[in-house]
C-alpha cells in the first residue's frame, strides 16, 4: 500500500512465527503477520481457531503463554513489556467480551486509560471536552459517562464504549476483536464510522477480527487473512472475504484437522 518514495509516518506491528499455549494446549502454531501504518487487515476464521488468542497474546493477557516467536512494535519487543508499557507503546485491544469494572465509572476509567497510554494524566477540562466530542460522534447518551464500566451494558453499548476508547487513546495499532458482533445496522454504521475516523489519518494500523463481511463493507480492509488451526492459512484482498462468506471455511478446516 505504501508509496516507496515516501517514508511512512506511523508504526509497524510485526508478528513472527508466534506460538502460544493456553492451559498447556498449543493454540497458535506459528503466526506470521505484519501490519503497517495505513493498513487495515481483517482476520476471519472459524470458531475456536485462535483469533482471540492472538489478540490476547499481543495484548499481554497472563493466561496466554508465549512458547515461541516474536511480536515487535517498531522493532521493540512487545512481549517483554508490561500491559501498561504496551499501551504506552501505542497498542490497543478491543476485546470480544469486555469485562465489567464495578464501582468505576466510564469517565474515570477512560481518564485512567488515557493516563496509562500517555504516561501522564490529561488536563481535566480538555479530557472532558474530548470525551464529550467522542460520545457525540458515537451517538452515546451523556449519562453513559457516569455508569459503571460494562455493568449492564447492552452488546451495542459495550462495542461503542470500545470505539470511544479508540477515539480517546489514539493508539498506533488497534486490534479489534469482533467489534461488530451484536450490533444492529445503525450501531454497526456508527461503530464503523468511528473506526474509519481512526484510520483516516493514515498513520495507524488496524487488525480487525470478524466473522462477517458486513462490517468489511463499511471498513474496507487492504488484506484479508484466513485463520484456521492456529495459523494463517490463506491471504488475499477484500474479495477473499466475499469468497469465505459464500463458501465457508470447510476447505481450510479439513486441511488443518
Ligand atoms: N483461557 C482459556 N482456557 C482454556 N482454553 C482456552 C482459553 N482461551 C482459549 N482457549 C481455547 O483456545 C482455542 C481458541 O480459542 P479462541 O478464543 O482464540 O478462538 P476464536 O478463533 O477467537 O473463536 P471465536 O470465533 O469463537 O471467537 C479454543 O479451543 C478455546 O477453547
Ligand atoms: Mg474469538
Amino acid at each position: 500500500m505504501s508509496d516507496s518514495t515516501r517514508i511512512p509516518a506511523g508504526s509497524t506491528l510485526e508478528i513472527r512465527d508466534l506460538k502460544v499455549s493456553v492451559a498447556d494446549k498449543e493454540i497458535l502454531r506459528g503466526v506470521n503477520l505484519t501490519v503497517r501504518a495505513g493498513e487495515t487487515h481483517a482476520i476471519m476464521g472459524p470458531n475456536g481457531s485462535g483469533k482471540s488468542t492472538l489478540a490476547y497474546a499481543i495484548a499481554g493477557h497472563p493466561k496466554y503463554t508465549i512458547t515461541g516467536g516474536q511480536v515487535l512494535l517498531d522493532g521493540a519487543d512487545l512481549l517483554e513489556m508490561s500491559v501498561d508499557e504496551r499501551a504506552r507503546a501505542g497498542l490497543f485491544l478491543a476485546m470480544q467480551y469486555p469485562v465489567e469494572v464495578p464501582g468505576v465509572s466510564v469517565s474515570n476509567f477512560l481518564r485512567s486509560a488515557v493516563t496509562a497510554a500517555r504516561g501522564e494524566a490529561p488536563k481535566l477540562r480538555q479530557f472532558s471536552k474530548d470525551l464529550k466530542a467522542g460520545m457525540d460522534a458515537l451517538s452515546i447518551d451523556s449519562a453513559f459517562a457516569q455508569r459503571n464500566v460494562n455493568e449492564g451494558f447492552s452488546g451495542g453499548e459495550k462495542k461503542r464504549h470500545e470505539i470511544l476508547q479508540l477515539e480517546l487513546l489514539k493508539p498506533k495499532i488497534a486490534v479489534l476483536d469482533e467489534t461488530d458482533s451484536g450490533l444492529d445496522v445503525d450501531a454497526l454504521r456508527v461503530v464503523s464510522e468511528g473506526i474509519n475516523r481512526f484510520r483516516a489519518g493514515g498513520d495507524t494500523g488496524v487488525l480487525l477480527i470478524t466473522h462477517y463481511t458486513r462490517i468489511l463493507r463499511y471498513v474496507k480492509p487492504d488484506f484479508v487473512h484466513v485463520f484456521a488451526g492456529g495459523r494463517i492459512v490463506e491471504q488475499g484482498g477484500p474479495e477473499l472475504a466475499e469468497k469465505l462468506e459464500a463458501e465457508g471455511y470447510e476447505a481450510y478446516t479439513k486441511a488443518t484437522a
